[in-house]
């Protein structure tokens, strides 16, 4: 292994700053307090600029190397937000705001990206400019994107972009990444259903929307299983399903909703034309209003092959070959560092997390073992795309 021994010594003060963040978690574009503690350490390191208020609530900081003039610019992004969920862990450090907790790793992104700021500000063994991007709401607010619309690119001459995320279930000391499409496009429908209610006993007097809903949930399942080009991925998930309030009446509505997942562009054009003549042809078969709004979220997460390749080598020289996977298969959930990915080039790639609760589980912790890791990968990175003249 080939940490870098002054990171693995910052250790335990990285792992102080990312259990304070996960003490005090803060969703969407609310970061305001993480993004302060982002602000203040960026100042205190050194770092040349640091800019908060990019894409509302996100933190930009400019680390100039020896020749900055001469080098690259890299991009290098953790994102900051927590989540709507109650935390169960009993750890000392646990959420102290009931119903929010960082079950995603965000602090440990963050905390990391901090330590290689701080060792990149005390060193810089390299020419050019790295910039460390610190982005709110990248659970569902497409804070990614706001930071992007805000100029973040063309203000600082980012012309490559990396990203990092932990993945329970993969030893510590592991990397995964793959070239292509990486994390899926997510999308969101609501299906509102209008029949006619009656009295649970006079069925023939109403028009049923539960009945509808029904054949509809079993009628979008063929999407993937009779539609989709089997060598591709699709995922339609109903997820939601109300109707009714009485036991003896029939409801005059029902309300779906749920997502879509797809790797490609043509499959979630597809998914996303399938699914209105579902419901076209459901209305007119019942002869009831079955309204469908498909509303597209984070695209793609698309990592770009020559940095793909680049990441997986920085990877290596962490970690050794053996313990990097780089055609790792593609994750099904989405990813707001696509709008990145969409805006230069770039790659984002996965760091074990042990043992532990899957991410968004009520359970799950970071683990503060892939902190030397991940912070030795972020500054070998920067090292090795803009080496020292
Ligand atoms: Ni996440």
């Amino acid at each position: 292994m080939a940490i870098i021994n002054r990171v693995a010594g910052m250790k335990d003060e990285i792992a102080a700053w990312r259990r304070d963040i996960h003490e005090n978690p803060e969703l969407l574009y609310e970061v305001h307090r993480t993004a302060g503690i982002v602000q203040e350490k960026l100042k205190a390191f050194g770092c040349d600029e640091v800019v908060p208020g990019i894409g509302k609530t996100g933190v930009v900081g400019v680390i100039k190397g020896r020749k900055a003039g001469s080098g690259k610019v890299i991009g290098l992004r953790a994102d900051m937000d927590a989540l709507p969920i109650q935390e169960i862990t009993g750890l000392p450090y646990a959420s102290k705001t009931p119903g929010k907790m960082h079950a995603c790793g965000h602090d440990g992104h963050t905390a990391m990206l901090l330590g290689a700021a701080k060792y990149l500000c005390e060193t810089r063994n390299f020419d050019g400019t790295a910039v460390v991007i610190f982005q709110p709401a990248e659970e569902g607010g497409a804070g990614g994107k706001a930071m992007v619309d805000d100029g973040m690119m063309d203000r600082w001459g980012v012309q490559e972009v990396y990203g990092m995320h932990n993945n329970p279930g993969m030893p510590v000391d592991q990397f995964a990444i793959r070239p292509g499409p990486m994390l899926a496009a997510s999308d969101r429908f609501d299906v509102f259903i209008e029949g006619l209610g009656s009295h649970a006993a006079k069925p023939h007097l109403g028009n049923d929307p539960v009945t509808i809903g029904c054949q509809l949930h079993q009628a979008l399942q063929s999407i993937v299983a009779r539609n989709v080009n089997p060598v591709d991925s699709a995922v339609v998930s109903l997820t939601m399903f109300h109707a009714g309030d009485a036991m003896n009446v029939i409801p005059q509505t029902a309300k779906l909703c749920g997502t879509v997942r797809t790797l490609t562009a043509p499959v979630r054009d597809l998914v996303e034309r399938r699914m209105h003549e579902i419901c076209e042809g459901m209305a007119r078969m019942h002869d009831a209003k079955v309204e469908l709004k498909y509303a597209r979220g984070y695209p793609v997460t698309v990592n770009h092959e020559a940095q793909t390749k680049f990441a997986a080598n920085i990877a290596r020289l962490v970690v050794g070959d053996r313990n990097v996977d780089d055609d790792v298969l593609p994750v099904l959930g989405g990813e707001d560092f696509s709008y990145m990915l969409e805006a230069r080039p770039g790659a984002f790639i996965f760091i074990g997390n042990g043992d532990t609760a899957g991410v968004h589980h009520p359970a799950y912790d970071f683990n503060d073992d892939a902190i030397p890791v991940g912070c030795s990968y972020w500054a070998r990175l920067v090292e090795t795309a803009m080496p020292a003249s």
